[in-house]
């Protein structure tokens, strides 16, 4: 943005021309109006085209500066290659796709070992139609929100049985057809892998406009999501609309960061409302400091600006803060803190055929949180119930899974792991118990036993990899100290349960874990 020009700008505006806000909607006004600023209201007759890009000339120069520094600067990513290399239309949209669901709340750098493990498994909507949910949710294991893998095989298999196999061509239609495909992903879709001209407003677009037109009331309100999709639909280059919102999207992700903006190395900074104010706010407090007259009179806005603010729906409801510079922008409304809960979980052990420990899963339901992956027996602990009462529940249900009955003091509690969910603040009270070889024969339909290695590749959640590193390192401590009963020692594997070491240190082949536990010490 040409700075230069923000006087001829000013009466301009006041002159009425408008730009770009048509897609705003009544305005509601978000803080007290100053008599200043209902007196700027009152002579100005059009909202203001602060926070717009209206004219052409800066858009273009904008356009060319951002992709000029994307085909430096972006990183090589699978789906970006694949998005320039795939010429079959449907296996670069079905690819983008994959990319888009997965890259929904999961960093970059987590998504490209999976990106490249599904592609290798599944390179067609075809391939991925044709496999089982509980292979899909194998596959998604550990990249957490596993409702995104499931939808992306419900719609791989309508793609399959209702359009012939076609992936839709148009974002309207990506946005219709695909279960888990919004606004965004759609258009996210549709211009990197269609060349569709459409603007997609992501979490990093949300920063980068926000700072870059200095929108600061909340950015989930109704009026600035509008005005930022406006943004993007009016900024988007035509002849490059995917490599035009990657680079914003590279842009939010390396240089217009949430905490630590990197303002000297952004392109586009000279079209930056939010880096303008912080340098005319530095140079009015220097003045200040020095004792010298403002340039203007304190009860004017100032240049940089709207003119509306005080009705403005997409100016900040809250006063500039010096310290937070660029950081002013975007703001989000307070975050809902997460529910807590506690989840008693009961990690049952036997010895296996092939003389190593099997452990006992069950499946959750296939709605819901973590639907259909596999945990271990667990049951909601209530708040009132004793700690007896409790573990005799736990104690019941493990039971129940297992078609066999276990008495409660078999239970050894080995300690707490917590798991945050978007929503949950999740502690699991982990207890453990190891089975003989004939009392774990018997089990119910939604349960099985599965090695260490298994279980590793299993469909499980983090949290059910989080109890196992609990339980190994607590039996490694205990192991530790009990080679002398002093110091722990380094590079020791984790103890197990296995038949072969157990029948070793007690004369028998078979060893409750609580048991285990206790005599340990006898063992050296
Ligand atoms: N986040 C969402 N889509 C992306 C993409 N195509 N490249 C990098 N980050 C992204």
């Amino acid at each position: 943005m040409r700075y230069l020009v923000m006087s001829t700008l000013r009466s301009k505006i006041r002159g009425g021309k408008r730009a770009g806000l048509g897609m705003i909607q009544t305005p509601k006004p978000q803080r007290k109006r100053s008599k200043t600023a209902v007196k700027e209201e009152e002579t100005s007759s059009s909202p203001s085209t602060f926070h717009t890009f209206h004219d052409p000339a800066d858009v273009s120069v904008l356009r060319s500066k951002l992709l000029g520094w994307y085909d430096k600067e972006k990183r090589e990513l699978p789906w970006r290659t694949l998005a320039v290399t795939e010429s079959d239309l449907n296996i670069r949209t079905y690819a983008v796709w994959v990319s888009e669901i997965m890259l929904q709340q999961t960093q970059v750098a987590t998504v490209i070992d999976y990106y490249n493990k599904w592609m290798k498994r599944w390179p067609t909507v075809q391939d991925l139609a044709a496999a089982t949910l509980e292979e899909v949710n194998q596959m998604w294991a550990g990249l957490g929100y596993y409702s995104r893998g499931k939808r992306l095989h419900e719609g791989a298999q309508k793609v399959v049985s209702e359009l012939q196999g076609q992936m839709p061509r148009t974002v309207d239609s990506l946005l219709k057809q695909l279960p888990g495909v919004g606004r965004y992903t759609a258009a996210a879709i549709g211009s990197i892998a269609l060349g569709q001209v459409t603007g997609a407003v992501d979490g990093n677009l949300i920063r980068v406009l926000c700072r870059l037109r200095a929108i600061g009331a909340d950015c989930t309100s109704p009026a600035v999501t509008e005005a930022l999709w406006s943004l993007a639909n009016t900024l988007v280059d035509p002849e490059r609309p995917g490599d035009f919102n990657q680079a914003m999207m590279e842009l939010g992700a390396r240089v217009c960061t949430p905490k630590g903006p990197l303002c000297s190395q952004c392109p586009v900074q000279a079209h930056c409302h939010s880096y303008h104010k912080v340098h005319v706010k530095q140079e009015e407090n220097s003045r200040k400091l020095l004792g010298k007259p403002d340039r203007k009179p304190s009860a004017l806005p100032d240049i940089e600006d709207c003119m509306n603010s005080g009705t403005c729906p997409l100016c900040p409801s809250q006063p500039w803060d010096d310290e937070l510079g660029v950081l002013n922008f975007p703001r989000k409304p307070a975050k809902k803190p997460p529910r807590v809960e506690r989840t008693l979980t009961c990690v049952v052990i036997r010895p296996g055929e092939e003389g190593e420990d099997e452990y006992l899963l069950t499946q959750r339901p296939s709605k819901g949180l973590l639907a259909g992956l596999w945990e271990f027996p667990s049951l909601l602990q209530e708040e009132k119930s004793s700690d007896m009462k409790q573990r005799r529940a736990l104690c019941a249900q493990t039971s129940r899974i297992l078609g066999t009955h276990l008495t409660d003091s078999l239970l050894q509690y080995v300690g707490e792991v917590v798991h945050v969910f978007s929503h949950i603040h999740q502690t699991y009270v982990v207890h453990s118990v190891c089975l003989k070889d004939g009392d774990a024969h018997a089990q119910t339909e939604n349960a099985q036993w599965l090695t260490r290695s298994a279980l590793q590749e299993a469909a499980v959640s983090t949290g059910v990899k989080k109890i196992m590193k609990l339980c190994d390192s607590v039996q490694s401590q205990k192991e530790q100290t009990s080679e002398d009963g002093k110091r722990p020692k380094k590079d020791k594997k984790p103890q197990t349960c296995k038949k072969a070491r157990l029948s070793a240190a007690n004369g028998s082949r078979q060893l409750s874990l609580s048991s285990f536990f206790k005599t340990v010490k006898q063992e050296c």
